[in-house]
């Protein structure tokens, strides 16, 4: 008869999971082991694991390949008191590698998180499909995590190789964090893609964090440590609902809803031509000036990212004016597209700070297919029925109006602007070449001429009183009054519901 001796025995084993010599070499490269990973998410003595002692059945495989745990730490544990399921792929096993047994292991938190309604934490550190077993488990873990999408939040972390086909699931869920110099994913690694095309480059190169950050697109927040990426996966945890059926948390503030900020009052420049910094505005508004820009260093012309007002979550969506003066391009419509969809799924209120000229003009775009991609966006706004409120800081014209949701026939709720806004069809310099082309032309001093009618365009059309009186704006606001405006906007919109025609589901033009 086994004793509880040897339970703890046993379970000192599926601890050391590839053993001391592994753990060894994991550390001196630098990264945590599975279960200090573990240690450092979640609250102290809160993990509860599951499937400890499973092992591999593959007759491929000698039993010295038999490991308790089979490459993977899985179960669910708290964060700041809230529950999440998660898996920790363990490197020392097999180099993480995924076998039967382990995707079996990750399919069984995926389940019980959508049945519970709990976010799903993957901690990936992995040499992919495991090579003796042959086929590969990742379908299963893909299935789940697209049955799992928009039900709950599901977050990667990738602190290791992610490789060949797993770096999909991560790609699957809603955020992907990586951590400088530790992080890897691609789908090929250097010797595969040096045999196929010649190509020559590192794997830090291809596929670490910098790369992903700001290249691809596809890490949405990199640190510097593992520890202070653990830190800011709890802090965007923070602004989420648990699933799609729950508002985000509340998390009270002592800043006053009232407060006004004198500093927006001149953050606009008056000269046109002149940029400024949209990311000072957004943090001048949230409370306690704190906000989480997710994807920070890609497709910088837009701003997207998480903050709180008066305790309640919101998504802001920001033009930036100081990159590409804030146009929209390609790669900036595909991040606030994803990003206003996943704000929505999650009952997550949409805040827009706008500055936008419009569509970045050119053929590389063109050729690129800002017409599709361009479309998500529109699509996406259009598609949210979560409460939705723009604020114009100066210029909006154009296909942007709509692109940007200032337009309220794309549901929005509510547009405000500041007495700097220009709201216009065009934009003066553009407008005028148009309407007094002739008059310019026969003019003695033709660039003096465009000077002047642009200017009174300028006062007759652009500004903020033509489209109040026309209706297209609901109010004309102060500067250092934007964060009560919306907190109060907000508050009257927090019950707000739309119910659309009921569909299989939409065709998001991908
Ligand atoms: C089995 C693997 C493995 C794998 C690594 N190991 N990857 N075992 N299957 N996929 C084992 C190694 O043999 C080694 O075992 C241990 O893990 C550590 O690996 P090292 O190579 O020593 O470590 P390191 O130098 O850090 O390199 C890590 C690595 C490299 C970059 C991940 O191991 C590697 O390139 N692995 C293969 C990656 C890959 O191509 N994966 C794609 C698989 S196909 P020992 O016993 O020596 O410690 C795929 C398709 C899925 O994923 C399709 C789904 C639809």
């Amino acid at each position: 008869m086994s004793t509880t001796k040897e339970l703890l025995e046993r379970t000192e084993k599926a601890k050391l999971g590839g053993g001391p010599d592994k753990i060894k070499k994991q550390h001196a490269s630098g990264k945590l082991t599975a279960r200090e990973r573990i240690d450092l998410l979640v609250d102290e003595s809160t993990f509860d694991e599951m499937g400890m002692f499973v092992t591999h059945q593959s007759n491929r495989m000698g039993s010295d390949t038999k490991y308790y745990g089979d490459g993977v730490v899985a179960g669910s544990g708290k964060i700041d008191g809230r529950l999440v399921f998660l898996y920790a792929q363990d490197f020392t096993v097999l180099g993480g590698s995924l076998g039967e047994a382990h995707a079996k292991k990750i399919c069984q938190v995926q389940d019980m998180a959508v049945k519970v309604g709990a976010p799903i934490i993957g901690i990936i550190d992995s040499g992919g499909a495991r090579i003796q077993e042959g086929l590969g488990h990742y379908g299963g873990i893909f299935f789940r995590n697209v049955v799992a999408a928009g039900v709950v939040p599901q977050l990667s972390i990738i602190v290791g190789p992610c490789a060949g086909g797993g770096v999909y699931s991560p790609a699957l869920t809603d955020f992907i964090f990586m951590v400088d110099g530790i992080s890897r994913m691609h789908i090929t690694g250097p010797a595969v893609i040096r045999a196929v095309t010649g190509e020559e480059i590192t794997a830090e190169k291809l596929g670490g964090a910098k790369v992903h950050a700001t290249c691809s697109g596809v890490a949405h927040i990199v640190s510097a440590t593992e520890q202070d990426c653990f830190a800011a996966v709890k802090d965007l945890l923070g602004y989420l609902p648990s699933n799609c059926n729950e508002r985000p948390h509340r998390k009270p503030t002592k800043d006053p809803v009232d407060r006004l900020d004198e500093g927006l009052e001149t953050l606009v420049p008056p000269n046109p031509k002149k940029a400024y910094n949209m990311r000072l505005a957004v943090e001048a508004v949230m409370d306690d000036n704190k906000f989480l820009e997710i994807q920070n260093d890609f497709a910088r012309n837009i701003i997207i990212g998480f903050g709180r007002l008066n305790g309640c979550s919101v998504g802001v969506i920001a033009n930036q004016p100081l990159v590409y003066a804030g146009c929209l391009d390609i790669n900036s419509s595909v991040k606030a597209a994803r990003f206003i969809r996943f704000c929505d799924a999650f009952q997550i209120p949409i805040v827009n700070f706008v500055d936008c000229p419009g569509y970045l003009p050119g053929s590389n775009q063109e050729f690129g297919g800002i017409i599709r991609h361009g479309a998500k966006m529109l699509y996406a706004y259009s598609e949210a029925t979560v409460p939705r409120i723009s604020i114009v800081f100066r210029k909006i014209y154009g296909g942007a109006l709509s692109g940007m949701a200032v337009s309220k026939y794309v549901g929005t709720d509510l547009t405000a602007v500041l007495p700097t806004a220009e709201i216009a069809i065009m934009g003066p310099e553009a407008a005028v070449n148009v309407l007094y082309k002739k008059e310019i032309a026969e003019s003695a001093d033709p660039a003096t001429t465009r000077l002047k009618l642009t200017e009174q365009y300028r006062r007759d059309f652009a500004n903020p009183y033509v489209a109040a009186e026309d209706g297209w704006v609901d109010a004309v606001i102060e500067p250092r009054k934007i964060r009560p405006f919306l907190i109060t906007a907000l508050d009257r919109l927090k019950d707000k519901k739309e119910l659309r025609p009921a569909k299989r589901h939409g065709t998001i033009p991908l």
